[in-house]
């Protein structure tokens, strides 16, 4: 089946284009594309401007067939040119709090917010520290596929693998947390038609 292409122009355009994607075109992805599908991401916005997220890259058959079977062998993870492994690591975005901090600020300024900001944390135990840090991981998850969208590629957000055989295979911390895996390529297939509540079934107006 060929798939119809949609190119948005907008970010309403690129919300109301994107679904899930589970059959994608078999061509290698542009590197540049796939970089600037990052740069987007990564201007999500997130508390203190801690910026949690860390993506793995994998663009390699044999390690997306082993992704594959951790994911209960869900055929996108091999369909798609690319996976993006989306997961938050706090451990590390605490040790490296400085680095989020401006230039412009004063090493005293610095020294002091990076204080403040590890004193916060540190009477959370590391899953719940990292469950926080996942919550912000998360919106640049969102981010991600609509800057995807944007650039006319698609994705289909997954949440259905084993956790520990993924940290296993691309050897991450026992730690970290998983926004997602995203498959990413250009559509060989529509998808489905968004099935959504109404606004009145979601939204309360006080
Ligand atoms: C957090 C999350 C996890 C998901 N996990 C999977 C998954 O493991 N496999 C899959 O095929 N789809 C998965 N989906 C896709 C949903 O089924 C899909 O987003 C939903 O049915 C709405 O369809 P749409 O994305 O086409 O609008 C997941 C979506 C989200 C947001």
């Amino acid at each position: 089946m060929t798939a119809t292409q949609i190119h948005p122009s907008t970010v309403k355009e690129a919300i109301e284009t994107r679904r899930s994607i589970r059959k994608f075109v078999q061509e290698p992805l542009d590197q540049n594309d796939l970089r600037e599908i990052l740069r987007l991401a990564s201007l999500a916005p997130s508390a203190n401007n801690v910026q949690t997220w860390r993506v793995a890259v994998i663009q390699n058959p044999d390690l997306q067939t082993k992704l594959q079977e951790a994911s209960y062998n869900q055929g996108q993870v091999t369909s798609a040119p690319a996976v993006l492994v989306v997961y938050s690591d706090m451990e590390d975005a605490l040790n490296t709090i400085e680095q989020t901090l401006p230039a412009s600020m004063s090493e005293e300024e610095r020294k002091t917010r990076a204080e403040g900001f590890r004193k916060n944390f540190a009477g959370m135990d590391t899953a719940q520290r990292g469950q926080w840090g996942l919550a912000q991981a998360n919106i640049a998850f969102g981010f991600l596929m609509l800057a995807a969208r944007s650039l006319d590629y698609d994705t289909v957000p997954m949440l259905g693998f084993q956790p520990e055989k993924v940290k296993e295979l691309l050897g991450l911390p026992e730690h970290v947390q998983f926004a997602g895996l995203l498959p990413l390529g250009k559509r060989a297939e529509d998808g489905f038609p968004h099935h959504r509540h109404d606004v009145e079934r979601v939204a309360t107006f006080y």
